[in-house]
């Protein structure tokens, strides 16, 4: 019998959501080739916000189309304000809420997309698919921190519910809190304090604009499980900053692409069979914070998240693949109808593949991609095809 996952909850600006669980963010690839929110994704929407969510974060929506993370996503741009209004219609029409991620990938663009990348500090990847990055000029970081706030105005005039600052993952916020990306010398590096002016001043930007009562979050990393990078001690004084500043919900996730903590093929074995990966950190901050925490990334099981719901240690259930084939998840674990969700693990057997995670992401976005398009998801979607769709190369003979 379910007790806490279809529980409304009150954030803090004043919005009631309607119950525990939310599909985390996921990058769709099928918006407009300008960046406009497609008929696929008003269709992808219209499914999930008939999936019982209580909140839908949309895939991370870009603030500089001359900056991206993958093709055909979306971007913040007013003249789109029609096309978003559309979305959260659409996605809404149920009592769903809708929130926008904002996000800007800095150094993590491909060198396919971005020839000209950005970041805190000139510090690249380490992987010939991306150009080292040119350091932001502290002109160029106010008028990004303005962009992030006028997406977030664009997701309140479309009549979104909430917007969600994308911290996590390494994109650009996580750079400049990393010392291993932010090497400035100027007032947006060394310290800590330093380094999340950044994030702080977003949220400022973005709280000005909306006013009180619209929902603002952010998705942040427990840690990015990198030597020099982000830590979990950093990690817990930064969220003990933003709840200083009134935000209405924190997300905790981990990892970059560097290191693909969020996905999972990293944690150890008991780690997954527990479900919520960054479980532990989470803990250790609700102890700090009063701001309602969210939880993302391996739940899986009713049983895992009415037992996390129980124990007060955080407020709402995050999902990502989940969602991606099994759309009406929310309604079915609420209702009882399941009691949980396994999500194909797509091993390939070859461990440089599987260790890097490099599967996940396009074989659950061809999964959205079949929804966009009015189909079902296919659980049985050969990993081979992915990988040779993605790489452009053949399947090892050996496989
Ligand atoms: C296809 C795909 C796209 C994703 N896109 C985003 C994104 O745009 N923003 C984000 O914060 N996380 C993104 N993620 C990470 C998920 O939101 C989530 O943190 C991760 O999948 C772990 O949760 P899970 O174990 O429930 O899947 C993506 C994950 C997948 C599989």
């Amino acid at each position: 019998m379910i007790k806490y996952l279809n529980q409304p909850f009150q954030l803090p600006c004043g919005a009631e959501v309607p119950n525990r669980i939310a599909k985390s963010a996921l990058s769709e690839g099928i918006a407009e080739a300008d960046g406009r929110p497609s008929e696929s994704l008003f269709n992808l929407y219209e499914r999930w916000g008939k999936g019982g969510a209580g909140i839908l974060f949309t895939g991370n929506v870009m603030v500089d189309k001359d900056h991206l993370v993958n093709a055909n996503v979306m971007i913040a741009d007013d003249a789109f304000l029609a096309d978003y209004a559309t979305l959260a219609q659409k996605a809404q029409a149920n009592g769903t809420q809708l929130w926008m991620q904002i996000n800007h990938p800095g150094r993590q663009a491909p060198v396919y997309l971005d020839k000209a990348p950005v970041s805190a500090s000139d510090v690249g990847m380490p992987s010939r698919m991306y150009l080292k990055p040119r350091p932001l000029t502290e002109e160029e970081i106010l008028e990004l921190i303005e962009r992030y706030g006028n997406a977030a105005l664009l997701a309140k005039e479309a009549g979104m519910s909430g917007a969600q600052i994308h911290g996590a993952h390494g994109y650009l916020v996580s750079q400049f809190l990393s010392g291993l990306t932010n090497v400035r010398t100027d007032k947006w590096g060394g310290s800590l304090e330093n380094r999340a002016r950044f994030v702080l001043e977003i949220y400022r930007n973005m709280r000005a604009k909306v006013g009180p009562d619209f929902p603002l979050g952010i998705k942040i990393n427990s840690a990015d499980f990198q030597r020099g990078a982000f830590t979990e001690e950093e990690s817990m004084q930064v969220i003990q900053m933003l709840d200083a500043e009134g935000m209405d919900l924190i997300e905790v996730s981990g990892g970059t692409y560097e290191r693909a903590a969020m996905v999972g093929t990293q944690h150890k074995e008991s780690t997954i069979k527990r479900e919520a990966y960054f479980l532990e950190f989470i803990v250790k901050v609700r102890k700090l914070v009063k701001t309602p925490l969210m939880l993302t990334g391996g739940f899986r099981s009713s049983a895992a998240m009415e037992a996390a719901l129980a124990s007060g240690e955080l407020d709402f259930i995050g999902m990502g693949r989940p969602f991606c084939v099994y759309p009406n998840i929310a309604n079915d674990l609420i209702s009882g109808e399941r009691a949980g969700c396994e999500v194909p693990d797509l091993l390939t057997g070859v461990p440089k593949i599987d260790m890097s995670g490099m599967l996940q992401t396009p074989w659950h976005m061809f999964q959205l991609a079949r929804m966009g398009k009015g189909l079902e998801p296919d659980l049985d979607m050969d990993i081979w095809m992915v990988y040779e769709k993605v790489t452009g190369r053949k399947r090892p003979e050996q496989a």
